[in-house]
């Protein structure tokens, strides 16, 4: 081989496997659906991030969320109650980026993301004594292992389980 050829071998090489590299990172992301795409809403932000981190509108079904949204006088035992506008529009934004496919497949009337069947199998390593730990308390409470739950990014590498 001449000089130029070696040089095109060699391009190519490392091009190749940068692609099939980049190719390999994204599939593993899309396969792994546990970095939600940065959907935003201040109101939902503010509104639904104030006394837990705004869970993602992809970790439940529409139908789900409307049922949420209908019921926030009497949410979880607290009273979430927005005005009519705002109630709407949060709504709306959570309906529209919803859940699709294996983490849509909820019972009906399922108002928590914690009791979807997605979540019991992805969390079934967590052993029981660990959900009612004093820094835990509750599985609704995701930044305590997730550290990076406030951005929408539950991947494996921000877990961090409290001892
Ligand atoms: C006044 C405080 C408060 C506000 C505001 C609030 N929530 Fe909650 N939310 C709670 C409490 C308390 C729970 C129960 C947490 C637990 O089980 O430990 C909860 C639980 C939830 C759950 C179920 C979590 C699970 O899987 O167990 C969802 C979904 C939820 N909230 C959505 C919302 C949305 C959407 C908004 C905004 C419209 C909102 N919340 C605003 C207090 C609030
Ligand atoms: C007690 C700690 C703990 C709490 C609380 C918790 N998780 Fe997890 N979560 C884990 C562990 C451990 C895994 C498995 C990590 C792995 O091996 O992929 C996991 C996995 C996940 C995955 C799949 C990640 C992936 O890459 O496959 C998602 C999505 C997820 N959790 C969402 C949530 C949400 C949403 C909440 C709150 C409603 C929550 N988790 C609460 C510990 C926790």
């Amino acid at each position: 081989m001449n000089n130029t050829t070696k040089r095109w071998v060699f391009d190519t090489t490392v091009w190749t496997s940068a692609v099939m590299m980049t190719f390999v990172l994204l599939i593993h992301d899309v396969a792994a659906e546990s970095r939600f795409p940065p959907v935003a809403n201040d109101k939902w932000q503010a509104e639904c991030g104030s006394c837990h981190i705004a869970y993602p509108p992809q970790l439940l079904p529409a139908a789900s969320w409307r049922r949420v949204m209908s019921e926030l006088d009497k949410h979880f035992g607290a009273d979430a109650s927005l005005d009519a506008a705002s109630a709407a529009g949060i709504g709306a934004f959570l309906e529209s980026n919803a859940a699709r496919g294996k983490r849509a497949a909820v019972d009906a009337g399922t108002l928590r993301i914690t009791e979807a069947p997605w979540f019991r199998r992805e969390h079934r390593e967590v052993a029981a004594p660990v959900w009612k730990g004093a820094s835990v308390k509750t599985p609704a409470n995701c930044g305590a292992c997730h550290t990076t739950a406030e951005r929408g990014d539950f991947s494996e590498r921000g877990v961090r389980i409290p001892r």
